[in-house]
């Protein structure tokens, strides 16, 4: 197909496609590209089809996915005013609230972790703040679901190990209950600092805190504001997974430069200012190019990490809003990295699919998905974030209506699971040895 179209392209004397066009000193370049690239993420998309069920990605993608794209999605409209996706995304984040308005849907169980959760309640919490268009009275707004999101979060707070933290997984049943990740705790942290800041309401200021130094306590976060992976409750969490995930130290960065934002203290700016820098790990050499470190070199990124990049972008740019001194740090990095992701999105039939490596922007590299798209999309869009205003709150015209008992119910109103085989548990011992095989492996990225 690609060498077909190739040859008759040079038979007619045109010149092979080589990417989309991207002018970062014109915005309407960047809306434009902006626009292919998540016209080519919304083709994965099936959820919109008759018999089809809202919200959902087919294989092989998880849930969570499909909230971090919806949460994308959203960012592409405040970013573009473009409302071509904004019913598919109403329709997917109101379809997958689950009988208690939270996120937990019981088809989900299964594979449901406080991080898949929390990726949901996290475009929930974006459209509050951007005023994304409400829902119908009858519904959740968007600021009572991701409420609903930390409020069911606080409960599993875990004191009985490691001083604390949430676990990964909701379920006893699920693969990974015994493992403590960073990816969950930062979801948590961040969504706690950025309702503080939305309601004014401290007790999630509280939250927010007390995760953060969780995560620094227990050593998922070390001195040079690198972010590991997690850590295994079976063992108290005296040994870490050191593996580094672009997704973590965005997070953090994000939830940091918000309670810097209500706080103005030093301590936050201090946080901040090094977690920026500590960011430094997912940018080759001196490019300013960012890239997977854990998984793009070796060639093994799976389908979820090659989304990563994705919620990096997009939390660097948010953070410009509520911490403006971080902004001449953070857009030469936003903006070499949409430069060669452009160059990226040269590949499939349209030659205009994304790849996932944009430190070789040469050479399309064959890697084509949601998460590729969905970092193409998020890095691009994000060079717009000097033309948008910052996230709203109550008191500067956010209008998503809260609830100060959303996610109550979910305590009170247990949910029926399937069955539970002997062969599932037996798989929640297996992951937990994978995790330990990982921890006492090393990383060879924290070195260099
Ligand atoms: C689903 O949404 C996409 C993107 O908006 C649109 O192109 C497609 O026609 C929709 N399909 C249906 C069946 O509504
Ligand atoms: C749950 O799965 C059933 C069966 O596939 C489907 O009909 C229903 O719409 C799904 N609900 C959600 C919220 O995904
Ligand atoms: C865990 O400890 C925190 C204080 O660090 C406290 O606020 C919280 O209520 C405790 N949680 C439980 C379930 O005991
Ligand atoms: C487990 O770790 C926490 C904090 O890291 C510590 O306070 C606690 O004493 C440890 N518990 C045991 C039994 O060692
Ligand atoms: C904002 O939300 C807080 C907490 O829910 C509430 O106390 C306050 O009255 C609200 N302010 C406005 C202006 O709505
Ligand atoms: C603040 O948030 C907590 C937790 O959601 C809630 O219980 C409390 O009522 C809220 N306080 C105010 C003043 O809204
Ligand atoms: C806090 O964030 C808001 C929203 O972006 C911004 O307008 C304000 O200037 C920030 N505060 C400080 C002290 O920078």
């Amino acid at each position: 197909m690609k060498l077909r179209s190739l040859a008759s392209a040079a038979l007619l004397g045109m010149s092979a496609v080589k990417g989309i066009d991207l002018d970062l000193g014109s915005d309407d370049s960047i809306k434009k590209a902006a626009s292919e690239v998540a016209y080519g993420m919304v083709k994965y998309y099936t959820g919109n089809n008759t018999g089809d069920v809202p919200g959902n990605l087919p294989d092989p993608y998880y849930w969570w996915e499909a909230g971090a794209m919806f949460g994308s999605l959203v960012d592409y409209w405040y970013y573009t005013g473009d409302e071509t996706y904004n019913e598919i995304t109403k329709q997917a984040m109101l379809f997958q609230v689950g009988p208690n308005n939270d996120y937990m849907p019981p088809n989900q169980s299964r594979t449901l972790g406080n991080d898949d959760q929390a990726f949901w309640g996290l475009a929930a919490l974006q459209a509050a703040e951007v005023n994304f268009p409400s829902p119908p009275d009858d519904q959740p707004d968007w600021l009572a679901l991701a409420q609903a999101v930390v409020h069911t979060q606080i409960p599993r707070w875990d004191n009985s190990t490691c001083g604390g933290g949430l676990k990964w997984q909701i379920f006893t049943f699920n693969n990974g209950y015994n493992y403590k990740n960073t990816i969950s705790n930062g979801c948590f942290f961040n969504m706690a600092a950025r309702l503080a800041k939305y309601t004014g309401n401290q007790t999630y200021a509280e939250w927010a805190t007390r995760a953060f130094e969780w995560t620094q306590n227990v050593g998922l976060m070390n001195e040079r504001w690198h972010f590991f992976d997690g850590s295994d409750d079976l063992i108290n969490c005296t040994r870490v997974n050191h593996i580094q995930w672009s997704y973590n130290a965005g997070v953090y960065l994000l939830g940091a430069a918000t309670m810097w934002n209500i706080t103005e203290s030093d301590v936050w700016r201090q946080r901040t200012q090094g977690i920026l820098e500590g960011t430094s790990v997912f940018f080759k050499d001196n490019t300013n190019v960012m890239f997977e470190v854990a998984c793009e070199p070796n060639g093994k990124c799976d389908v979820d990490q090659r989304s990563f990049k994705a919620y990096l972008a997009r939390w660097m740019a948010a953070t410009t809003k509520v911490a403006p001194w971080t902004r001449d740090y953070i857009m030469p990095k936003l903006q070499a990295s949409a430069t060669n992701a452009a160059l990226q999105c040269s590949g499939g039939d349209d030659g205009k699919q994304c790849g996932l490596r944009w430190t070789n922007a040469a050479a399309f590299d064959g890697s084509v998905g949601v998460g590729e798209q969905m970092s193409a999309l998020e890095v691009i869009q994000a060079n717009l974030i000097d033309k948008v205003s910052g996230p709203l709150t109550n008191r500067t015209g956010g209008r998503s209506r809260g609830d100060n008992n959303a996610g109550s119910q979910s305590e009170t109103t247990p949910l029926k699971f399937n069955e539970i085989t002997t062969g599932d548990k037996a798989g929640a011992g297996i992951l937990t040895a994978f995790a330990l095989a990982a921890i006492c492996g090393g990383a060879w990225w924290l070195v260099h």
